[in-house]
């Protein structure tokens, strides 16, 4: 061998180990970045057994009673957060002071971050799909297990991160307070710019806590590389709803790292590998409508003298 064949070698052993990782939307074959199918080619836990995000399947998901309501703290404060183009989507970062307990979670999470997976021109772009439909776009809202500072810390602890996951629901009117967001993602269009929202509430956001008591529980993964398997996930029952408007808009503020329009952010579903999916009890309207029914009907029979 000649020494431009092991220079071309080395060049090409050099670009594949610096590749980097992208979404189907942004992969074309004469590309060098990894879509989703190769991500695990180098980061070997998203190749793993505990991945997501996932397909539910509400016949196959295991009632749970001991998934009590969440305690939200700091929610409701008026914070300032700054909000950064990633490269892969845009990450809103928020302060400690916002925290996690209750849930069936072992303990008190810090909030880190929050972001959003969405589609673009029309087409939708939630991480989980339920019973296979997917939905406009999904909030995912990323907390750190205390005392860990980092997720680099929280990976070896299967329960180590608590992801909170909201799904949109498209509706006519728009809702109230996500243009302050979709104005941030117009000021952070190419990777690495960053802007300030002021004032900021999640709660403002997210439904109320007491609309919250229903949710899937799983343990799997963070849904882009390095894919380390410690989230206990949570995806929400009640939906957040969002304008077509307002779908169409924050789908087209934002680039990629490599300059395309940042559009169908998310990863495709993975398999369950044996999991299961458990639903808290107040999950189902249906479940406590039959209880009740039973209960009236039980009264009448008794006093019918038909059961004693
Ligand atoms: C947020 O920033 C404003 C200035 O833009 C400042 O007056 C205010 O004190 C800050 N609020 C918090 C909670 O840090
Ligand atoms: C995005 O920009 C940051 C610097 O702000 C850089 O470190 C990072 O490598 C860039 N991401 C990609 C995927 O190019
Ligand atoms: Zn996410």
């Amino acid at each position: 061998m000649d020494f431009s064949l092991y220079l071309l070698i080395f060049l090409s052993l050099l670009s594949q180990c610096t590749a980097q990782w992208c979404y189907q939307s942004q992969y074309s074959c004469d590309d060098t970045c990894r879509d989703p199918s190769r991500w695990a080619a180098q980061f070997p836990s998203c190749g793993g057994l505990r991945q997501s995000p996932i397909n539910i399947v509400t016949s196959k998901v295991h009632v749970n009673t001991a998934l009590p309501p969440f305690d939200f703290i700091g929610h409701t404060n008026r914070i300032n957060i700054t909000v950064e183009n990633k490269g892969h989507s845009a990450h809103f970062a928020l302060p400690q002071s916002v925290r996690l307990t209750g849930g069936a979670l072992p303990g008190h999470y810090r909030a880190a971050q929050f972001h959003f997976h969405w589609g673009g021109n029309g087409r939708p772009g939630s991480e989980h799909t339920i019973d296979g439909e997917r939905f406009p776009m999904e909030l995912h809202i990323v907390h750190i297990k205390e005392p860990y500072g980092s997720l680099a810390e929280a990976e070896h602890d299967m329960a180590g991160i608590a992801l909170l996951a909201f799904l949109f629901e498209e509706t006519t009117d728009d809702h109230p307070h996500l243009d302050t967001v979709i104005a941030a993602l117009g000021q952070v269009q190419n990777n690495g710019s960053a802007t300030v929202i002021s004032n900021f509430r999640l709660s403002d956001i997210i439904p109320a806590a007491k609309d919250l008591h229903s949710y899937y529980r799983y343990v799997g993964s963070m849904t882009t590389p390095g894919c380390e398997q410690a989230v206990a996930w949570t995806v929400f029952h009640k939906t957040i709803s969002i304008s077509s408007q307002q779908l169409d808009a924050i789908a087209q503020k934002c680039r990629f790292w490599t300059g395309q329009p940042m559009t169908d952010i998310f990863r495709p579903t993975q398999p369950l590998d044996g999991r299961i999916v458990y639903r808290s009890e107040a999950s189902s309207a249906l479940t406590s409508a039959i209880q009740l029914w039973f209960v009236v009907f039980s009264v009448v029979l008794g006093t019918t003298g038909l059961i004693h």
